[in-house]
Order: structure tokens, then sequence, then C-alpha cells
């Protein structure tokens, strides 16, 4: 069950980058050409919350029984195992926070307001969870592409 849902959590993160990216890229567009965003394309808006939070679910499973994550005072000293107890999951939870505000207050604004503000929301969300990624070949030992 551990490997299977490391796996789902790790496979997931790219169905998710592409739809975020995709949002992005519309609502991008739309707010340059100053067009509303929210009634054309407001279902990738949500399927991009969708996915940030079945994430946020595998990774709140994998936080009580993963390897990485040592409930120990000790873990704070060591950069790799701090990074799983609290830096992950905190910046992480921080990303999807600033995507789901982005949709709800998109949701509620007039329709022209809308590109503007998915653009910041889940832009600013998306760089926050880039950044926050253990990536294979960075310091957090083995993790995968898949
Ligand atoms: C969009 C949000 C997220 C993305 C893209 C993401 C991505 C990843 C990736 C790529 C890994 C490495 C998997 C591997 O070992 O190959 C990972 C590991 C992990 N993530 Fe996330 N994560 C996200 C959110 C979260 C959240 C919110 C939590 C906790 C509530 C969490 C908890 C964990 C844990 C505990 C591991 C270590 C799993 C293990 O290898 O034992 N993640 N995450």
């Amino acid at each position: 069950m551990y490997s299977g849902l490391v796996h789902a959590h790790s496979g997931l993160r790219w169905i998710f980058l592409v739809v975020i990216l995709l949002t992005l890229v519309l609502a991008l567009t739309k707010w340059l050409g100053k067009k509303p965003f929210w009634e054309e394309h407001k279902k990738w808006a949500l399927i991009t919350l969708i996915i940030a939070h079945i994430q946020l679910i595998l990774g709140l499973v994998l936080y009580f029984i993963s390897p990485k994550v040592i409930f120990e005072g000790a873990a704070m000293k060591d950069s790799v195992a701090r990074f799983f107890l609290v830096e992950h999951i905190s910046m992480m939870i921080l990303g999807i926070i600033l995507i789901t505000i982005g949709y709800m207050r998109a949701k509620r604004q007039l329709p022209e307001n809308s590109a503007k503000t998915i653009t910041i929301f889940y832009g600013i969300g998306l760089i926050v969870i880039l950044y926050m990624i253990p990536w294979p070949g960075s310091i957090y030992g083995v993790v995968s592409w898949f």
C-alpha cells in the first residue's frame, strides 16, 4: 500500500503540473486580452483545484505511514528529515490554500476580474509548490520521477 501511494502521489504531480500550467496560460491570455476567463474556462480551474486536493489527501496519508517522516525532535537537525516532517507539508498546504482562495474569489467575482485572480493566486501557488517538490538528484534522498 505504501509503495502504491508514493507512486500515486509522485505521478499525480505531473498531471497537476500540466493542468495548472494550462489553466495559467488560459487565464493570463484572457487577462492580457481583457476578456473574462470564468464562463469559458472555469472547468480547468476546477480540475486543478480537485487534483491539488487529491494530492493533499494522498500526502496526509503518506505523512503518517512514510518512513521519511520521523516524529522526533532530532529530525529538526537533519535537513532531509526536517524537509519531510515540516517543510514539504507546510509549504504544500500553503500552495493549495492559495489555489483554493483563488478559485473561491474568482467564483464570486464579476467574470471580467476572474482572469487576473486566477493568474495571481494559481501563479503564486504554483511557484510555492514547484519550489517544494523533492526532485530526483536533489538532497532529498531516494525519490522517483513517477
Ligand atoms: C501539489 C502538492 C504536492 C506535490 C506536487 C507533492 C509532490 C511530492 C513528490 C514528488 C514526492 C516524492 C515522492 C517519492 O518519494 O518519489 C512527495 C513526497 C511526499 N509528500 Fe508530497 N506533494 C504535494 C503535497 C503534499 C502534502 C500536502 C503532503 C502532506 C500533507 C505531502 C506529503 C508527502 C510525504 C509524506 C512524502 C514522502 C513520501 C515517501 O517517499 O515516503 N505532500 N511529494
